[in-house]
Protein backbone atom coordinates (compact mmCIF):
# COMPACT_ATOMS: atom_id res chain seq x y z
CA UNK A 1 0.00 0.00 0.00
CA UNK A 2 2.53 2.32 0.65
CA UNK A 3 4.28 2.04 -2.67
CA UNK A 4 1.60 2.96 -4.51
CA UNK A 5 2.34 6.47 -4.47
CA UNK A 6 5.35 5.68 -6.86
CA UNK A 7 3.01 3.03 -8.65
CA UNK A 8 0.20 6.04 -8.59
CA UNK A 9 2.41 8.23 -11.14
CA UNK A 10 2.16 5.48 -13.60
CA UNK A 11 -1.26 4.88 -13.59
CA UNK A 12 -3.45 6.18 -11.14
CA UNK A 13 -6.15 3.57 -11.65
CA UNK A 14 -3.95 0.82 -11.56
CA UNK A 15 -2.96 2.17 -8.39
CA UNK A 16 -6.50 2.02 -7.03
CA UNK A 17 -6.82 -1.49 -8.40
CA UNK A 18 -4.10 -2.79 -6.15
CA UNK A 19 -5.54 -0.91 -3.10
CA UNK A 20 -8.68 -2.37 -3.52
CA UNK A 21 -7.57 -5.72 -4.22
CA UNK A 22 -4.84 -6.37 -1.75
CA UNK A 23 -5.92 -3.88 1.53
CA UNK A 24 -7.95 -6.28 3.99
CA UNK A 25 -10.60 -4.08 5.47
CA UNK A 26 -9.36 -4.66 8.54
CA UNK A 27 -6.29 -1.49 7.64
CA UNK A 28 -6.42 1.67 6.37
CA UNK A 29 -6.86 2.72 3.05
CA UNK A 30 -6.83 5.57 0.51
CA UNK A 31 -10.14 6.67 -0.17
CA UNK A 32 -11.42 6.40 -3.96
CA UNK A 33 -9.18 9.16 -5.84
CA UNK A 34 -7.11 9.94 -3.12
CA UNK A 35 -3.39 9.61 -3.58
CA UNK A 36 -2.05 7.24 -1.24
CA UNK A 37 1.73 8.23 0.83
CA UNK A 38 4.59 6.73 1.26
CA UNK A 39 5.44 8.55 4.41
CA UNK A 40 3.47 8.57 7.78
CA UNK A 41 1.31 11.59 8.62
CA UNK A 42 3.06 13.54 11.50
CA UNK A 43 1.53 15.24 14.83
CA UNK A 44 3.59 17.27 16.72
CA UNK A 45 2.47 17.22 20.93
CA UNK A 46 4.22 20.45 22.34
CA UNK A 47 4.97 20.48 25.83
CA UNK A 48 4.71 23.24 29.23
CA UNK A 49 4.76 26.33 27.33
CA UNK A 50 5.11 25.30 23.69
CA UNK A 51 2.13 26.79 21.97
CA UNK A 52 0.77 30.20 21.49
CA UNK A 53 -2.69 31.64 24.19
CA UNK A 54 -4.59 34.72 23.07
CA UNK A 55 -6.66 36.31 25.11
CA UNK A 56 -9.81 38.64 24.73
CA UNK A 57 -10.77 40.48 27.53
CA UNK A 58 -13.53 42.44 28.95
CA UNK A 59 -12.98 43.18 32.71
CA UNK A 60 -14.19 44.33 35.42
CA UNK A 61 -10.74 45.57 37.26
CA UNK A 62 -7.54 46.07 36.52
CA UNK A 63 -4.31 45.72 38.45
CA UNK A 64 -3.02 49.17 36.93
CA UNK A 65 -4.00 51.87 34.98
CA UNK A 66 -1.94 50.82 31.86
CA UNK A 67 -3.76 47.43 31.40
CA UNK A 68 -6.29 46.75 29.21
CA UNK A 69 -9.67 46.14 30.36
CA UNK A 70 -11.28 45.48 27.29
CA UNK A 71 -10.16 44.10 23.96
CA UNK A 72 -12.06 43.68 20.69
CA UNK A 73 -10.42 40.85 19.56
CA UNK A 74 -8.24 37.90 20.44
CA UNK A 75 -4.39 39.23 21.30
CA UNK A 76 -1.11 36.94 21.85
CA UNK A 77 -1.00 36.47 25.45
CA UNK A 78 1.79 34.10 24.79
CA UNK A 79 4.46 34.05 23.98
CA UNK A 80 4.51 38.26 23.63
CA UNK A 81 7.89 39.50 25.20
CA UNK A 82 6.51 42.67 24.40
CA UNK A 83 3.79 41.63 27.27
CA UNK A 84 6.98 40.54 29.81
CA UNK A 85 8.42 43.73 30.34
CA UNK A 86 7.99 45.98 33.71
CA UNK A 87 4.94 46.74 35.11
CA UNK A 88 2.66 45.21 31.78
CA UNK A 89 3.65 42.11 33.64
CA UNK A 90 1.63 42.98 36.14
CA UNK A 91 -1.33 43.02 33.56
CA UNK A 92 -0.07 40.02 32.31
CA UNK A 93 -0.15 38.10 35.14
CA UNK A 94 -3.08 39.00 35.85
CA UNK A 95 -4.58 37.64 32.62
CA UNK A 96 -2.56 34.52 32.45
CA UNK A 97 -3.38 32.98 36.09
CA UNK A 98 -5.93 30.80 36.85
CA UNK A 99 -8.18 30.66 39.80
CA UNK A 100 -9.10 27.07 41.52
CA UNK A 101 -12.02 26.08 42.58
CA UNK A 102 -12.03 24.10 45.94
CA UNK A 103 -15.67 22.41 45.26
CA UNK A 104 -15.29 21.85 41.39
CA UNK A 105 -11.45 21.15 41.35
CA UNK A 106 -11.50 22.75 38.43
CA UNK A 107 -9.78 26.25 37.52
CA UNK A 108 -10.98 29.04 35.62
CA UNK A 109 -9.60 32.36 34.22
CA UNK A 110 -10.59 35.77 35.90
CA UNK A 111 -13.88 37.39 35.55
CA UNK A 112 -13.59 38.91 31.74
CA UNK A 113 -10.65 36.90 30.76
CA UNK A 114 -11.39 34.61 27.75
CA UNK A 115 -8.30 32.73 26.72
CA UNK A 116 -8.80 30.34 23.88
CA UNK A 117 -5.20 28.17 21.85
CA UNK A 118 -5.22 29.13 18.39
CA UNK A 119 -4.01 27.14 15.67
CA UNK A 120 -5.15 23.73 15.95
CA UNK A 121 -4.64 21.42 13.15
CA UNK A 122 -1.52 23.51 12.33
CA UNK A 123 2.01 23.78 12.78
CA UNK A 124 2.35 27.75 13.55
CA UNK A 125 1.56 28.02 17.06
CA UNK A 126 4.25 25.94 17.87
CA UNK A 127 6.83 26.18 15.45
CA UNK A 128 7.60 29.80 17.02
CA UNK A 129 5.92 30.82 20.09
CA UNK A 130 6.40 34.34 19.14
CA UNK A 131 4.23 35.41 16.09
CA UNK A 132 6.77 37.96 15.33
CA UNK A 133 9.60 34.80 14.32
CA UNK A 134 11.89 36.12 16.63
CA UNK A 135 14.39 33.53 16.83
CA UNK A 136 13.92 33.10 21.29
CA UNK A 137 10.52 32.03 20.47
CA UNK A 138 11.65 29.31 18.24
CA UNK A 139 10.64 25.91 18.87
CA UNK A 140 9.23 23.22 17.06
CA UNK A 141 10.13 25.13 13.56
CA UNK A 142 13.89 22.76 12.80
CA UNK A 143 11.94 19.91 12.41
CA UNK A 144 8.56 20.83 11.03
CA UNK A 145 11.10 22.85 8.29
CA UNK A 146 13.25 19.21 7.98
CA UNK A 147 9.76 17.28 7.02
CA UNK A 148 8.87 19.61 4.51
CA UNK A 149 12.34 19.44 2.85
CA UNK A 150 11.49 15.35 2.92
CA UNK A 151 8.07 16.26 1.13
CA UNK A 152 5.74 16.69 3.87
CA UNK A 153 3.00 19.46 3.29
CA UNK A 154 2.12 21.83 7.06
CA UNK A 155 -1.28 21.75 8.09
CA UNK A 156 -1.66 18.44 5.90
CA UNK A 157 0.41 15.71 6.65
CA UNK A 158 2.52 17.12 10.07
CA UNK A 159 -0.17 19.04 12.02
CA UNK A 160 0.05 20.29 15.82
CA UNK A 161 -2.13 19.44 18.46
CA UNK A 162 -1.53 22.78 20.49
CA UNK A 163 -3.37 22.81 24.01
CA UNK A 164 -4.04 25.03 27.30
CA UNK A 165 -0.37 23.88 29.18
CA UNK A 166 -1.77 25.82 32.21
CA UNK A 167 -3.82 22.55 32.81
CA UNK A 168 -3.03 19.09 33.14
CA UNK A 169 -5.74 16.35 31.38
CA UNK A 170 -7.87 16.64 33.36
CA UNK A 171 -9.09 19.63 32.59
CA UNK A 172 -8.60 18.80 28.64
CA UNK A 173 -11.18 16.38 28.29
CA UNK A 174 -12.21 17.92 24.62
CA UNK A 175 -8.78 17.87 23.41
CA UNK A 176 -7.90 14.36 23.53
CA UNK A 177 -11.58 14.02 21.21
CA UNK A 178 -10.20 16.48 19.04
CA UNK A 179 -6.38 14.73 18.95
CA UNK A 180 -8.44 11.37 18.74
CA UNK A 181 -10.33 12.77 15.34
CA UNK A 182 -7.06 14.24 14.30
CA UNK A 183 -4.74 11.37 14.25
CA UNK A 184 -7.95 9.09 12.44
CA UNK A 185 -8.48 11.98 9.87
CA UNK A 186 -4.64 12.06 8.77
CA UNK A 187 -4.10 8.55 9.37
CA UNK A 188 -7.42 7.63 6.69
CA UNK A 189 -6.10 10.46 4.31
CA UNK A 190 -2.90 9.17 4.08
CA UNK A 191 -3.93 5.58 4.12
CA UNK A 192 -1.62 4.19 6.79
CA UNK A 193 -1.23 5.11 10.66
CA UNK A 194 0.48 8.25 12.13
CA UNK A 195 3.74 9.31 14.15
CA UNK A 196 3.56 10.96 17.19
CA UNK A 197 6.27 13.32 17.91
CA UNK A 198 5.94 15.01 21.48
CA UNK A 199 8.15 17.30 23.49
CA UNK A 200 8.46 17.65 27.26
CA UNK A 201 5.09 17.72 29.55
CA UNK A 202 3.59 16.69 26.03
CA UNK A 203 5.12 13.09 26.89
CA UNK A 204 2.80 13.25 29.55
CA UNK A 205 -0.40 14.03 27.87
CA UNK A 206 0.39 11.83 25.16
CA UNK A 207 0.59 9.07 27.53
CA UNK A 208 -2.41 10.22 28.95
CA UNK A 209 -3.85 10.31 25.48
CA UNK A 210 -2.51 6.50 24.41
CA UNK A 211 -3.29 4.65 28.05
CA UNK A 212 -7.30 5.66 26.98
CA UNK A 213 -6.95 4.26 23.26
CA UNK A 214 -7.85 0.42 23.26
CA UNK A 215 -4.93 -1.81 21.77
CA UNK A 216 -7.10 -2.05 18.12
CA UNK A 217 -7.22 1.78 18.20
CA UNK A 218 -3.48 2.10 18.70
CA UNK A 219 -2.41 -0.93 16.08
CA UNK A 220 -4.85 0.64 13.51
CA UNK A 221 -3.75 4.45 14.27
CA UNK A 222 -0.42 4.71 15.55
CA UNK A 223 2.85 3.60 13.73
CA UNK A 224 5.56 4.89 16.22
CA UNK A 225 6.11 7.49 19.02
CA UNK A 226 8.95 9.52 19.35
CA UNK A 227 9.27 10.66 22.88
CA UNK A 228 11.78 14.38 23.02
CA UNK A 229 13.15 15.01 26.88
CA UNK A 230 10.48 13.16 28.59
CA UNK A 231 9.95 13.93 32.20
CA UNK A 232 7.98 10.99 32.99
CA UNK A 233 8.91 11.10 37.11
CA UNK A 234 8.55 14.76 37.34
CA UNK A 235 10.69 17.61 37.34
CA UNK A 236 12.77 18.89 40.37
CA UNK A 237 12.84 22.12 39.09
CA UNK A 238 9.42 22.61 39.58
CA UNK A 239 9.19 23.17 43.15
CA UNK A 240 11.94 26.19 42.92
CA UNK A 241 8.63 27.79 40.35
CA UNK A 242 6.31 26.94 43.16
CA UNK A 243 8.31 28.66 46.35
CA UNK A 244 9.73 31.16 44.59
CA UNK A 245 8.75 31.85 41.39
CA UNK A 246 11.76 31.44 38.19
CA UNK A 247 12.01 33.95 35.58
CA UNK A 248 13.91 31.22 33.66
CA UNK A 249 17.13 34.04 33.63
CA UNK A 250 15.24 36.98 32.49
CA UNK A 251 16.20 39.69 34.13
CA UNK A 252 13.23 42.03 34.02
CA UNK A 253 10.94 39.31 35.64
CA UNK A 254 11.36 39.18 39.26
CA UNK A 255 10.74 36.04 40.42
CA UNK A 256 8.37 36.63 43.08
CA UNK A 257 5.73 38.53 40.85
CA UNK A 258 5.65 35.95 38.18
CA UNK A 259 5.18 33.64 41.17
CA UNK A 260 1.58 34.31 41.37
CA UNK A 261 0.79 33.37 38.12
CA UNK A 262 2.78 30.10 38.01
CA UNK A 263 1.95 29.00 41.47
CA UNK A 264 -1.89 28.79 39.56
CA UNK A 265 -0.60 26.88 36.89
CA UNK A 266 -1.79 23.30 37.52
CA UNK A 267 0.26 21.18 35.14
CA UNK A 268 3.60 22.48 37.29
CA UNK A 269 2.21 20.61 40.04
CA UNK A 270 1.56 18.00 38.17
CA UNK A 271 5.16 17.47 37.54
CA UNK A 272 6.66 17.25 40.70
CA UNK A 273 8.77 14.80 41.28
CA UNK A 274 7.05 11.47 41.88
CA UNK A 275 7.42 8.62 44.43
CA UNK A 276 7.58 5.94 42.00
CA UNK A 277 10.62 6.69 41.02
CA UNK A 278 12.11 9.75 42.89
CA UNK A 279 14.25 8.61 46.34
CA UNK A 280 12.33 8.69 49.14
CA UNK A 281 14.96 10.14 50.82
CA UNK A 282 16.64 12.73 48.68
CA UNK A 283 16.35 16.39 49.80
CA UNK A 284 14.37 18.10 46.87
CA UNK A 285 14.55 22.00 49.48
CA UNK A 286 16.06 22.46 52.22
CA UNK A 287 15.99 25.20 54.90
CA UNK A 288 17.28 25.73 58.29
CA UNK A 289 14.45 24.41 59.57
CA UNK A 290 13.40 21.73 58.01
CA UNK A 291 13.42 19.84 54.64
CA UNK A 292 11.45 18.36 52.17
CA UNK A 293 11.34 15.22 50.07
CA UNK A 294 8.88 13.35 47.40
CA UNK A 295 6.72 12.26 50.31
CA UNK A 296 6.28 15.81 52.08
CA UNK A 297 4.34 18.02 49.74
CA UNK A 298 1.48 18.85 51.57
CA UNK A 299 3.77 20.25 54.43
CA UNK A 300 5.46 22.04 51.53
CA UNK A 301 2.54 23.92 50.40
CA UNK A 302 1.67 24.82 53.67
CA UNK A 303 4.51 26.23 54.75
CA UNK A 304 4.79 28.25 51.20
CA UNK A 305 1.40 29.28 51.81
CA UNK A 306 -0.30 27.66 48.53
CA UNK A 307 -2.73 25.00 50.27
CA UNK A 308 -4.30 24.95 46.32
CA UNK A 309 -1.46 23.35 45.56
CA UNK A 310 -2.01 20.48 47.58
CA UNK A 311 -5.33 19.84 46.25
CA UNK A 312 -4.31 20.07 42.47
CA UNK A 313 -1.77 17.57 43.41
CA UNK A 314 -3.87 14.84 44.46
CA UNK A 315 -6.72 15.90 41.67
CA UNK A 316 -3.76 15.12 38.86
CA UNK A 317 -1.07 13.06 40.55
CA UNK A 318 -3.22 9.71 39.55
CA UNK A 319 -3.23 10.66 36.15
CA UNK A 320 -0.13 9.21 34.29
CA UNK A 321 1.78 8.32 37.90
CA UNK A 322 0.93 4.71 36.80
CA UNK A 323 3.06 4.95 33.96
CA UNK A 324 1.49 2.52 32.20
CA UNK A 325 3.05 1.09 28.71
CA UNK A 326 1.88 3.15 25.61
CA UNK A 327 1.51 -0.13 23.71
CA UNK A 328 3.18 1.61 20.72
CA UNK A 329 6.70 1.44 19.30
CA UNK A 330 8.56 4.05 21.41
CA UNK A 331 11.83 5.99 20.93
CA UNK A 332 12.86 7.60 23.77
CA UNK A 333 15.43 10.87 22.94
CA UNK A 334 16.71 12.42 26.07
CA UNK A 335 19.47 14.87 27.02
CA UNK A 336 22.00 14.69 29.37
CA UNK A 337 24.88 16.00 30.38
CA UNK A 338 24.16 19.41 31.60
CA UNK A 339 23.53 20.47 34.81
CA UNK A 340 20.36 19.90 35.98
CA UNK A 341 18.68 21.39 39.63
CA UNK A 342 17.91 18.55 41.64
CA UNK A 343 17.80 19.99 45.44
CA UNK A 344 17.62 23.43 46.59
CA UNK A 345 19.38 25.22 49.24
CA UNK A 346 17.49 28.23 51.34
CA UNK A 347 18.77 30.70 53.68
CA UNK A 348 15.34 32.35 53.63
CA UNK A 349 12.60 30.33 52.72
CA UNK A 350 10.77 30.52 50.34
CA UNK A 351 11.25 34.49 49.38
CA UNK A 352 14.68 34.80 48.32
CA UNK A 353 16.35 32.38 45.44
CA UNK A 354 17.79 29.50 46.86
CA UNK A 355 21.46 27.87 46.07
CA UNK A 356 20.89 24.83 43.19
CA UNK A 357 22.30 21.64 43.97
CA UNK A 358 22.94 20.10 39.74
CA UNK A 359 22.70 16.72 38.88
CA UNK A 360 22.75 15.59 35.95
CA UNK A 361 19.99 15.66 32.81
CA UNK A 362 19.01 18.38 29.89
CA UNK A 363 19.02 21.34 32.14
CA UNK A 364 15.57 20.68 32.57
CA UNK A 365 14.32 17.25 32.98
CA UNK A 366 16.25 15.42 35.38
CA UNK A 367 18.31 12.07 33.62
CA UNK A 368 16.67 10.05 36.41
CA UNK A 369 13.16 11.24 35.00
CA UNK A 370 14.02 10.73 31.10
CA UNK A 371 14.92 7.31 31.47
CA UNK A 372 12.08 5.93 32.78
CA UNK A 373 10.51 4.77 29.43
CA UNK A 374 13.28 2.14 30.05
CA UNK A 375 10.57 -0.09 32.55
CA UNK A 376 8.56 -0.75 29.72
CA UNK A 377 11.16 -2.36 28.12
CA UNK A 378 9.71 -6.41 28.56
CA UNK A 379 6.14 -4.56 29.80
CA UNK A 380 4.70 -3.72 26.03
CA UNK A 381 5.41 -5.94 22.97
CA UNK A 382 6.18 -3.61 20.50
CA UNK A 383 9.95 -2.20 20.59
CA UNK A 384 11.05 0.34 23.07
CA UNK A 385 14.15 2.40 21.72
CA UNK A 386 16.69 4.38 24.11
CA UNK A 387 18.90 7.21 22.95
CA UNK A 388 20.95 9.57 24.79
CA UNK A 389 21.67 12.45 23.59
CA UNK A 390 24.91 13.71 25.35
CA UNK A 391 25.51 17.54 25.80
CA UNK A 392 21.52 18.57 24.47
CA UNK A 393 19.93 20.89 26.56
CA UNK A 394 15.74 21.02 26.76
CA UNK A 395 14.76 22.99 24.12
CA UNK A 396 17.78 22.77 22.26
CA UNK A 397 17.31 19.15 20.99
CA UNK A 398 14.22 20.27 19.12
CA UNK A 399 16.71 22.04 16.98
CA UNK A 400 19.83 19.47 16.61
CA UNK A 401 20.74 17.76 13.70
CA UNK A 402 21.12 13.90 15.87
CA UNK A 403 17.17 14.51 16.53
CA UNK A 404 16.29 15.35 13.18
CA UNK A 405 17.95 12.91 11.80
CA UNK A 406 16.83 10.00 13.64
CA UNK A 407 12.99 11.01 13.33
CA UNK A 408 13.79 10.72 9.86
CA UNK A 409 15.23 7.70 9.94
CA UNK A 410 11.46 6.72 12.16
CA UNK A 411 9.46 8.28 9.83
CA UNK A 412 11.03 6.43 6.24
CA UNK A 413 11.57 2.64 7.74
CA UNK A 414 9.12 0.36 6.95
C1 LIG B 1 -17.03 27.02 42.50
O1 LIG B 1 -17.90 26.33 41.65
C2 LIG B 1 -19.22 26.24 42.16
C3 LIG B 1 -20.01 25.30 41.24
O2 LIG B 1 -19.91 25.72 39.89
C4 LIG B 1 -19.81 27.63 42.24
O3 LIG B 1 -21.13 27.57 42.73
C5 LIG B 1 -18.94 28.48 43.14
O4 LIG B 1 -19.41 29.81 43.15
C6 LIG B 1 -17.50 28.46 42.69
N1 LIG B 1 -16.66 29.12 43.68
C7 LIG B 1 -15.91 30.16 43.40
C8 LIG B 1 -15.08 30.69 44.52
O5 LIG B 1 -15.88 30.64 42.29
C1 LIG C 1 11.82 28.53 60.69
O1 LIG C 1 12.64 29.24 61.62
C2 LIG C 1 12.44 30.63 61.62
C3 LIG C 1 13.48 31.26 62.53
O2 LIG C 1 13.68 30.47 63.64
C4 LIG C 1 10.99 30.91 62.06
O3 LIG C 1 10.79 32.32 62.04
C5 LIG C 1 10.05 30.24 61.08
O4 LIG C 1 8.72 30.40 61.48
C6 LIG C 1 10.36 28.76 61.00
N1 LIG C 1 9.57 28.20 59.91
C7 LIG C 1 8.93 27.07 60.04
C8 LIG C 1 8.18 26.62 58.81
O5 LIG C 1 8.94 26.40 61.04
C1 LIG D 1 22.61 22.11 51.19
O1 LIG D 1 22.20 21.88 52.53
C2 LIG D 1 22.60 20.65 53.07
C3 LIG D 1 22.04 20.50 54.48
O2 LIG D 1 20.92 21.27 54.67
C4 LIG D 1 24.11 20.56 53.09
O3 LIG D 1 24.50 19.29 53.54
C5 LIG D 1 24.64 20.78 51.68
O4 LIG D 1 26.05 20.84 51.69
C6 LIG D 1 24.11 22.08 51.09
N1 LIG D 1 24.57 22.16 49.70
C7 LIG D 1 24.94 23.30 49.13
C8 LIG D 1 25.38 23.20 47.70
O5 LIG D 1 24.90 24.36 49.71
C1 LIG E 1 23.83 17.40 18.73
O1 LIG E 1 23.69 16.22 19.49
C2 LIG E 1 24.82 15.40 19.46
C3 LIG E 1 24.46 14.10 20.17
O2 LIG E 1 24.11 14.32 21.49
C4 LIG E 1 26.00 16.15 20.08
O3 LIG E 1 27.15 15.32 20.04
C5 LIG E 1 26.24 17.42 19.33
O4 LIG E 1 27.23 18.19 19.97
C6 LIG E 1 24.97 18.25 19.24
N1 LIG E 1 25.17 19.37 18.38
C7 LIG E 1 24.97 20.62 18.75
C8 LIG E 1 25.22 21.67 17.72
O5 LIG E 1 24.59 20.90 19.87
Amino acid sequence: MLSCHRLILASLQLCLLLLVSFTDSRSLKCSPGKVCSDRPPVVLIPGDLGNQLEAKLDKPSVVHYICYKKTEDYFTLWLNLELLVPVAIDCWIDNMRLLYNHSTHLTEAPPGVDVRVPGFGQTYSLEYLDPSKRSVGMYYFTIVQALVDWGYTRDDDVRGAPYDWRKAPNENKEYFLRLQQMIEEMANKAGGPVVLIAHSMGNMYTLYFLNHQTQAWKDRYIKAYVSLGPPWAGVAKTLRVMATGDNNRIPVISPLKIRTQQRTAVSTVWLFPYAHTWPKDMVLVSTPNTSYTVQDYQRFFRDINYEDGWAMRQDTEPLVSALQPPGVPVHCLYGSGIPTPQGYNYTNFPDVDPTVINGDGDGTVNLLSATQCKRWMGQQKQPVNMFELPGNEHVAMLLNITTVNYIKKVLFSP
